[in-house]
């Protein structure tokens, strides 16, 4: 069947499919927006109270309804957050989701390829990175059509965070956490800078009170997800505008550079995983997967992470 452009369908209707369906009305791209769930009560309340902005804000003519898996089959974009997420007080790894979550998105993928091999596929469910690669080798789902949000969240957790350290805007801080969204993200120091300024020269471009400790920067994107949870029991709205940012790159085939969490088909000489390295992302979905320039530091990190992130795959898909 043709794509529909501009239609997208949210899998599961909790916290996170919700924040990305009202985020995403705010954008005024889409027409329609199918949310599919299997409590159906949940995604109707989910749908009228979302199509009830549209009385105030932009996507007045967005036409958001309940709906089946069927709908994936002219979708121009899928969005997969069903799922559980880490709760409060319990594991502060996402790892901890695999087993349940290995189960969801096999269930979902059986249904989402018995309607389409078309559709841009956007993962969002934990583990993603494992997730994403399971899904993608075990149903042979094309490579560029599939990725999830990856550490683009925590690539814009980390922009904010130095950008308020050097009072300057976070969209004017170049630098992206690359690898796993999880225990083993890295961040390659060599290319972070803003308006070309390297990284070394904060302190003094920018007058900086206290020293910049790269350990601590990289320690604090990593956990403040996880703080996040502790604190009000899910996180929603970081990884909701991640979403859209892909969303809307994909609906204006803007072709930003942005990491998304990719099956790696030999970037560093690597195979056999997925995780987040900066991509093109476009109407086709990954135009291409960058490699950038890696110090020694990033090369260590970047081998610690794909270990990591085969060992989980390894004990559970072969
Ligand atoms: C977070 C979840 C989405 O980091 O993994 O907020």
């Amino acid at each position: 069947m043709a794509i529909s452009y501009g239609k997208m369908v949210i899998i599961g209707a909790g916290k996170v499919g919700s924040a990305i369906l009202n985020s995403v009305l705010r954008m005024n791209i889409l027409d329609e927006i199918v949310v599919v769930n299997r409590n159906q009560k949940k995604a109707l309340g989910e749908v009228l109270d979302a199509s009830h902005t549209t009385a105030f804000a932009y996507s007045a003519n967005a036409n958001i309804h309940v709906g089946g898996y069927e709908e994936c089959a002219d979708a121009q974009i899928i969005v997969v957050t069903a799922g559980p997420s880490i709760q409060p007080g319990n594991s502060r790894d996402r790892m901890v989701l695999l087993e349940k979550n290995i189960n969801v998105m096999n269930d979902i993928m059986e249904q989402i390829t018995r309607y389409t091999r078309e559709a841009i596929i956007i993962v969002v469910s934990n583990p993603l990175d494992i997730l994403t690669y399971i899904a993608q080798k075990k149903f042979d789902y094309p490579a560029n059509k599939i990725f999830g949000t990856g550490t683009l969240l925590d690539t814009a957790r980390f922009n904010k965070m130095l950008g308020d350290l050097c009072g300057v805007d976070a969209k004017n801080v170049t630098g992206f956490v690359l690898g796993e969204h999880g225990s083993t993200s890295f961040i390659p120091w060599n290319t972070v800078n803003i308006v070309g300024v390297p990284f070394a020269e904060f302190e003094k471009q920018f007058e900086l009170k206290e020293k910049l400790d790269k350990e601590k920067l990289l320690h604090d994107t990593k956990v403040i997800g996880l703080d996040i949870v502790e604190l009000k029991g899910y996180t929603s709205s970081g990884v909701a505008l991640s979403a859209c940012r892909l969303i809307g790159s994909i609906v204006r085939n803007e072709k930003s550079v942005v990491p998304v969490s990719t099956v790696l088909s030999g970037q560093y000489g690597l195979t056999g995983a997925a995780m987040s390295l900066p991509c093109v992302i476009s109407k086709n979905g990954i135009d291409r997967v960058l490699e950038l320039p890696l110090d020694e530091q990033g090369k260590s990190d970047l081998q610690k992470c794909y270990e990591h992130l085969r060992t989980a795959i390894e004990s559970v898909y072969s």
